[in-house]
């Protein structure tokens, strides 16, 4: 079994990707095993993280609720980017919290990316209203 896939949530700030990542622009695709993804919707280099949680951070998330799906979250995963929406992952991931506990395991999933979804870090649709 290949590595697992890792979706970190920090305390207040990014999504840390460990794993096999194909970040897709509209033209571009870029693979990458590490990259920290911001989840406050305040950066000013989207979806990157550019540090601009300090100014108010992300809200911390929950580990309950979620059903996962997958057993093994190996193998590449698309992650897509919507300017005004979630990140598409598409592909299995283990989403865990700061402390390692296991949030939820998908084959794909949506992260919110504006910070205002009431079932952090899955998206809810909140974005809809504050953009
Ligand atoms: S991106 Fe935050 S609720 Fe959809």
């Amino acid at each position: 079994m290949d590595a697992e896939n890792l979706v970190r949530v920090t305390p207040g700030g990014p999504y840390e990707l460990q794993g096999d990542f194909r970040l897709l622009g509209e033209e571009t695709e870029q693979r990458v095993e590490h990259a920290k993804l911001c989840r406050c919707g305040r950066s000013g280099q989207l979806p990157h993280c550019d540090g601009s949680h300090a100014q108010g951070p992300a809200p911390p998330p929950s580990t309950d609720g979620f059903e996962s799906d997958v057993e093994d979250a190996s193998g590449p995963v698309e992650v897509r980017f919507s300017e005004r929406g979630a990140i598409h992952l598409k592909g299995p991931v283990r989403v865990l919290d700061e402390t390692g506990a296991l949030i939820v395991k998908r084959s794909r999933c949506l992260l919110c990316r504006c910070g205002a979804s009431r079932q952090q870090p899955i998206c809810d649709g909140a974005h809809n209203r504050v953009g």
